[in-house]
């Protein structure tokens, strides 16, 4: 039986498995997926255990989305860009690194209806997802992209992929059409201290998390009446492109697909 896995550090939370073990259920696959911990000294063996065929093919999260690169054969053009793999399949004896969050994000903000081309986004964090929302941004034809990081030299570190990025100091606000939480605070009710109440209007409040629902960012944005979104269908869609590279079936998204992720 095949066996597929997401490796990350922490892993607990990982909603992965159930999703795709869902899926592979409904497509009547006969694999299994499971979450894994790995410490990053064991990263090197666990993939040589995909060449080998050990494991059929891996999700990669936190922290693990760059270090993965050096012991792989082949980078897809999106993964290459972004020094940021997500997804790896094993093809005709090739280890191959793919991004998938950048189109989940892509999909999930086109669900949105939300025009973005020719505006301003203002990010807030600097971690592991925060290069492939900029790809898709720029994809998008924003015309501005603006960073604000705690730790100042992380954000500056992405200048190296992408040299228009604009920085601004963490604390600081600015003007944007949409902002986007892509830090950790809010996975366990944290607040973020920064006032948006004179914003202006027709905002997207758009958080990276799904889970909880609505954090506190999303709250606030929805009182001072901006629209909301998480990160739900991002993650949705990231799971369904690699579910897709792995079994050459598209999987089907409906209400249950939503549905099974708040369970939890
Ligand atoms: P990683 O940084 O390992 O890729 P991540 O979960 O993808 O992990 O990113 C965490 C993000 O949340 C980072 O941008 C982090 O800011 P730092 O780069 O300064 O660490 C941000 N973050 C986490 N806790 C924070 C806090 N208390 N205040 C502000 N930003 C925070």
């Amino acid at each position: 039986m095949n066996k597929y896995l997401v490796i990350g550090n922490p892993i607990e939370h990982s909603l992965s498995p159930k999703l795709q073990n869902w899926w592979l259920k409904e497509n009547n696959i006969d694999a299994t997926y499971d979450k894994i911990k790995l410490e990053i000294h064991e990263i090197k063996n666990f993939i040589q255990g995909i060449k080998e065929q050990k494991i059929a093919g891996c999700n990669v999260t936190v922290p693990f989305k760059k270090t993965v690169i050096p012991f792989l054969d082949k980078l897809s053009p999106e993964a290459e860009q972004t020094q940021s793999v997500n997804t790896i399949s094993y093809d005709n004896g090739d280890l191959v690194g793919h991004n998938t969050d950048i189109a989940g994000f892509d999909t999930a903000i086109k669900k949105l209806d939300f025009s973005i081309k020719g505006k301003k986004v203002l990010i807030l964090g600097a971690g592991g997802v925060v290069p492939s929302i900029i790809f898709a941004l720029k994809n998008m034809h924003v015309q501005e992209i603006i960073i604000s990081n705690r730790t100042k030299e992380k954000a500056e570190n992405l200048r190296v992929l992408f040299k228009d990025l604009k920085i601004l100091e963490w604390g600081n606000l600015t003007d944007f059409h949409m902002v986007i939480n892509a830090t950790s605070l809010g996975l366990n009710n944290e607040t973020i201290d920064l006032d948006f109440s004179s914003s202006g209007h027709d905002k997207l409040f758009y958080d990276v998390i799904y889970n909880p629902q609505e954090t506190r960012f999303l709250k606030m944005g929805k009182q001072l009446g901006y629209r909301t979104e998480n990160g739900k269908t991002m993650f949705i869609y990231q799971a369904l492109e690699a579910f897709k590279l792995w079994h050459r079936i598209e999987p089907e998204v409906n209400k249950d697909t939503f549905k099974l992720l708040d369970n939890d």
